[in-house]
């Protein structure tokens, strides 16, 4: 047990390796669009920068290479995805990132040491994300922000010709309430910012389309390792999934085939 929460690398999807390949292409669908809004939000070279959650590497590559003067605080609960992002990023990170294992509700961290904080994809899993919040507007200087990115299961995707996922999502829904997170956490950014004492709080969204990025992007998403997984662990039945895999099938062999998704992007600033 890494600790609580609904997420775990090592059992989320059929193989780690996998699971990693899936964060990866998560982060490169739609860094340019994220990075433009963290930079609007104020993100600015030269800042002390923390990201929780930090997993592989990937998101951290992007914010090595975004801020060339900036060094990075990667807080990450899991040991085997730090050693990923240890070895991934040895030659681009140099002294710039600072690894603490440890969780992001209870970092250990100094108090006001941050200029920006980013946990992307970390509080949907979370059982007690306005706890998590308040660690990190402790850590964070007076005049700090935090932005939260995630999603929420009534937004993942829409896709023509459309998928059958409501049965998928519905149980998707369930074992992640079951294991302390909340998939329909996109709706409650605003809130959880603010009873952890943020102010000034920002809402953007990001929107990925395949008429723009190209079909080959959304690819790596479609991968039915998590679903396969929860069969596999007994959560969902083959029967349940069938229509999905029907309709994702057909969508595959469509020749015009598009997609799009939308991330949340949450901000808030400790204010002074
Ligand atoms: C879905 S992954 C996202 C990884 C990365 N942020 C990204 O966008 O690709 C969630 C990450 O949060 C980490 N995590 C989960 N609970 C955590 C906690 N309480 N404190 C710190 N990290 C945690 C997981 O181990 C995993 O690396």
């Amino acid at each position: 047990m890494l600790g609580e929460g609904s997420y775990q690398a090592n059992t989320y999807n059929l193989e780690f390796e996998g699971e990693i390949q899936r964060l990866k292409a998560q982060v490169l669908l739609s860094w340019e669009k994220e990075a433009r809004n963290l930079k609007w939000f104020g993100l600015d070279d030269g800042m002390n920068v923390l990201e929780a959650g930090s997993g592989p590497g990937f998101f951290t590559e992007k914010l090595l290479e975004l801020l060339p003067n900036s060094s990075i605080t990667a807080v990450e609960i899991d040991p085997a995805l730090q050693e990923k992002a240890v070895e991934y990023l040895h030659l681009k990170g140099g002294d710039r990132v600072n690894y603490v294992q440890a969780s992001v509700a209870d970092t250990g961290l100094p108090a006001n040491s941050f200029d920006f904080a980013i946990a992307r994809l970390l509080f949907v899993h979370l059982p007690e994300p306005v706890a998590a919040a308040r660690e990190i507007f402790r850590i964070l200087k007076p005049g700090g922000k935090l932005v939260i990115v995630d999603s929420d299961a009534d937004l993942f995707w829409l896709t023509n010709p459309p998928m059958s996922v409501e049965i998928v999502r519905e149980k998707f829904k369930q074992v992640i309430a079951c294991r302390g997170g909340d998939l329909s956490i996109g709706r409650n950014l605003c809130r959880i910012l603010q009873e952890a004492g943020f102010g000034s709080i920002n809402l953007e969204a990001v929107v990925s389309h395949s008429d723009i990025i190209g079909i080959e992007a959304f690819q790596p998403l479609l991968d039915s390792g998590p679903i396969l997984q929860m069969v596999k662990q007994g959560l969902i039945s083959e029967s349940e999934i069938e229509s999905y895999l029907v309709s994702r099938d057909k969508f595959l062999a469509e020749g015009d085939r598009s997609m799009m998704s939308f991330w949340l992007m949450a901000c808030g600033e400790k204010n002074k």
